[in-house]
């Protein structure tokens, strides 16, 4: 597939995805939702081996992402909100549980769409001038993209409450507060804070950090018992090569060269 808004640079498996519809904020319209899937569904797991880690950002300096593309929504009914937000949920969710680091570097606003983006992503890192929040209610709808269950993972209840109810927006220090985002920099700053903690997992055994990442997401999971899938996952881990090898690095006071494998 060519992707028309999806713009990537690999550079020694460390990929960059940015959003490049800076007209439109990266308003996230139906083709840019069926890049990201087609990327985090197919072709980025195809390339999994090749892969360290992954940048999402948005184009310019004004917007990460500004939600869904409101324009697309004129006519749509009840039938068709379900099948749109079923269809970004799998989407979201195939980024949540993508088995390499998925770091959301905002840029600037990450409303609606946008904020829902960033909360399935594993980090978020972002920049002074952020600005975060879920408007769907000045629209007259609530968030679709999972905004109802993730922010209250990030926030708890009762700000989330507030937040989904008063569409307020918040600015980077408050996200940072209340633990929606891992860390905050200036905008020039940003990619390279985002690839810095990137290239510290890189150096860890890339077969465990995939299931960290399962393990964690087993938490939020109803279908799962997390302390089941950590069970799994830590058996699966000390079946590996590079569990050889970390730990007779360890013994041999020297540093892991982890495989894969
Ligand atoms: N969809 C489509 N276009 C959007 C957009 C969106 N979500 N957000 C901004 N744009 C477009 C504007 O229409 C405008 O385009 P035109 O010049 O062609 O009119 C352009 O981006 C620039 O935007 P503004 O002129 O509005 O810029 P501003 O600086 O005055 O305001 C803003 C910035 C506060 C982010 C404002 O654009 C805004 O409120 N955007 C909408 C935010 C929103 O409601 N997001 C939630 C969408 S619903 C959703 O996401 C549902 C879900 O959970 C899946």
């Amino acid at each position: 597939m060519e992707y028309q808004n999806l713009q990537f640079s690999n550079d020694n498996g460390f990929v960059t995805i940015t959003i490049s519809r800076e007209k439109a904020l990266n308003a996230l319209n139906k083709q840019t939702m069926l890049e990201l899937e087609q990327y985090f569904s197919k072709d980025g797991l195809e390339k999994i081996d090749s892969i360290k880690g992954i940048i999402l950002t948005g184009a310019g300096t004004k917007a990460f992402v500004a939600g869904a593309d409101i324009k697309e929504f004129l006519g749509m009914d009840t039938e068709g909100g379900m099948a749109m937000a079923q269809r970004g949920h799998d989407i979201f969710f195939a980024i949540e549980r993508f088995p390499r680091p998925v770091i959301a570097a905002v840029n600037g606003f990450a409303l609606g769409g946008g904020c829902e983006l960033a909360m399935a992503c594993h980090m978020r890192i972002c920049s002074e001038n952020a600005r975060f929040g879920q408007p769907e209610v000045n629209l007259g709808i609530i968030p679709g993209y999972g905004g109802t269950q993730r922010l209250i993972q990030y926030i708890g209840k009762g700000k989330a409450m507030e937040l989904l109810m008063t569409a307020d927006m918040i600015k980077a220090d408050e996200a940072h507060r209340l633990g929606l985002v891992n860390h905050v920099v200036a905008q020039e700053e940003l990619l390279a804070k985002a690839r810095a903690i990137l290239e510290k997992i890189a150096s860890k055994g890339p077969l465990a950090i995939a299931k960290i990442i399962a393990s964690v997401n087993a938490y939020f999971d109803h279908q799962q018992d997390g302390f089941n899938s950590e069970v799994r996952s830590f058996g699966a881990t000390t079946g590996t090569s590079d569990f050889v090898e970390g730990a007779t690095a360890f013994v041999e006071k020297r540093k892991a060269n982890f495989t894969g494998k």
